[in-house]
């Protein structure tokens, strides 16, 4: 069995945060993976993927990033980068599972290996699950099993939980479930309002998600002992 120590490190906020197991996988070598980044809202998790690619962190490239909301932010961030983007409004389908059938289309098109979703805001179908399986990872802002579903940190600060945090998952049907490739944990203050705990959370997971996107490909590249 493999023992991964857990890491306590002060954050550029100066709060503590607990990471674990270690967030320092061993490189990736070979090919680059292939990304495609859904995101529904800001952007920061598609930003923060891209530049660990940029540092070198990340051995990937992101192909496109399909994003459903025209507001999003995430799109300007992509084009800032020279990354396709595609918007795919969710309003323009009747079913999911529509939806679902035009971003596999769109993914295959790019020739996407793995699919990315920071900060998509939909239900996935089986559609999707099936034509990338166990191919497709998620950040959420709680540490899961805790507070699946939408508005995490509120439902985290509403039944008054002392630590939460982030997790980085691959995807199943069943929502934000799925093996857990990688969580940081983060102290909830006295005075934490919905963004102030965010915004901690989202330090953590700027930090988490690259490397779990590593481990997960380790994983599947023959290293089963990866996470
Ligand atoms: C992130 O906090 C992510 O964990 C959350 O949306 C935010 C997107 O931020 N995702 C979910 O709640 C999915 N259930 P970003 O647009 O700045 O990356």
């Amino acid at each position: 069995m493999t023992l991964h120590p857990v890491t306590v490190e002060f954050s550029p906020d100066s709060t503590p945060s607990l990471v674990s197991p270690t967030i320092m996988p061993s490189s990736l070598t070979g090919t680059p993976l292939k990304l495609g980044v859904l995101a529904s809202g800001n952007g920061s998790n598609f930003e923060a993927v891209a530049q660990a690619i940029e540092a070198g962190k990340l051995n990937a490239q992101i192909q496109v990033l399909i994003y459903n909301n025209p507001e999003a932010k995430a799109a300007a961030r992509a084009v800032n980068r020279g990354i396709p983007t595609v918007l795919l409004n969710h309003r323009d389908f009747q079913h999911r599972e529509d939806l679902d059938q035009q971003i596999v289309q769109t993914l295959q098109q790019y020739e996407v290996e793995w699919v990315i979703m920071a900060g998509w805001m939909r239900l996935v179908t089986q559609v999707l699950i099936d034509a990338f399986p166990d191919q497709i990872i998620n950040i959420h802002p709680s540490l899961l099993p805790s507070f699946r579903g939408v508005r995490a940190v509120e439902q985290a600060l509403a039944v008054g939980v002392k630590i939460t945090g982030c997790t980085v998952h691959l995807v199943c049907l069943e929502m934000d479930s799925g093996a857990i490739l990688l969580q940081a944990a983060v102290p909830v203050l006295a005075d934490d309002t919905p963004e102030t705990l965010h915004a901690r959370i989202q330090i953590q997971e700027h930090r988490i998600l690259p490397p779990a996107i590593t481990l997960a490909a380790q994983r599947t590249r023959g290293r089963p002992d990866a996470i």
